[in-house]
């Protein structure tokens, strides 16, 4: 009965996608090495980028708070947005991070992706301690994301690592509490699931950074708040990519559209700006964000307005 309320709740995530709650005695702890942690969750070994041995239930979900996700390191497509979307998480959650709640990024690709490639993979994007990079046995990682529900959305087979879902699991493992939800959402409400909706107990929440920017004034700007802040300012200040002021006056609008569309190809195609901005900024790919036509378009009028001497100034990012 226990075991098919979770089962039950993981799955109603995968097709609804909506908070599914268990009352906080359905979870039983199973004995310590077991294969299945609290009778459901593979108890699957993993390896962080420090080489650390852990078991999924036993040490990263048992009485914690957490979000999961799955990646590549060497995916040029959402990935990084992924990875680059909690790292805002992360930075807002302050100092709960660690403490009150834990991050665990696995890799889909573990014949490539050993704990060094991880590590190299966590620098790029700065993150800090309470987060980690995890990788262990392809068959073992397939069916734990088959048992979170996030395997491919349609539940069809996957033909590509590309293919992979790209949601984020959050969860209160003691209360059995789970809440899928999408890297393009604000932070803001990936910051309040984690510090607020989740913790069973009061955490203090005084380093959490609240953003209090009015909404977006046109599509260009949601647009770059869901696909592109979680690298860029749109002042001089580099992220985890460069800072976009003046960019358009810099570069040739045929090229800016076709980057911004299609990054990867230029990288590829080994085309000399990409390939000099790619050196520059850590051999981390800007990801291939599949935008429309008519998005590229709405972006770069959005970066104009901070591209002139007489530009807006630079809206503060939380
Ligand atoms: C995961 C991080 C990430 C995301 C998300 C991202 N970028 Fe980038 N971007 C980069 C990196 C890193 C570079 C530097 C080149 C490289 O390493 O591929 C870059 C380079 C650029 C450049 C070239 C700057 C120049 O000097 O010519 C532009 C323009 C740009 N990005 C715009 C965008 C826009 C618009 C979005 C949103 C649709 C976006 N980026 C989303 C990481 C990202």
């Amino acid at each position: 009965m226990k075991t098919q309320g979770i089962i039950a709740c993981l799955k109603g995530l995968l097709v609804i996608g909506v908070m599914m709650t268990l009352a906080s005695n359905s979870v039983c702890a199973a004995p310590r090495g077991s294969a299945w942690g609290a009778n459901y969750f593979p108890n699957i070994e993993l390896v962080d980028q420090d080489g650390n041995k852990v078991r999924f239930y036993d040490d990263l979900l048992k009485d914690k708070v957490f979000a999961v996700n799955f990646i590549y390191t060497r995916c040029m497509d959402s990935c990084p947005l992924e990875t680059a979307a909690l790292r805002k998480v992360e930075k807002a959650l302050g100092e709960l991070m660690g403490k009150d709640v834990f991050f665990y990024t696995i890799s889909i690709d573990g014949d490539r992706d050993n704990p060094a490639a991880l590590k190299d993979y966590a620098a790029k994007f700065n993150t800090g301690p309470g987060w980690k990079f995890l990788t262990g046995k392809p068959e073992d990682v397939t069916m734990l994301r088959q048992k979170l529900g996030m395997y491919r959305e349609d539940g069809k087979a996957e033909q590509s690592l590309s293919e992979h879902g790209i949601s984020i699991l959050m969860g209160n493992e003691k209360a059995g509490q789970w809440i899928k939800r999408s890297p393009f959402e604000e932070t803001q409400s990936l910051v309040r699931v984690l510090s607020t909706r989740l913790q069973s107990k009061h955490v203090s929440k005084s380093t959490v950074v609240v953003d209090s920017r009015p909404p977006a004034e046109s599509n260009g700007e949601k647009v770059f708040r869901s696909k592109c802040e979680a690298c860029h300012s749109v002042g001089n200040e580099d992220g985890i990519g460069p800072g976009l002021k003046g960019v358009v006056a810099l570069r040739d609008r045929a090229w800016l559209k076709k980057w911004i569309k299609e990054p990867d190809q230029l990288i590829t195609g080994k085309d000399p700006i990409a390939i000099d901005l790619f050196k520059k900024y850590k051999e981390l790919p800007m990801p291939n964000l599949r935008l429309q036509d008519s998005e590229v378009d709405e972006l770069i009028t959005y970066l104009e307005q901070y591209d002139g001497s007489d530009d807006k100034t630079s809206p503060e990012v939380p």
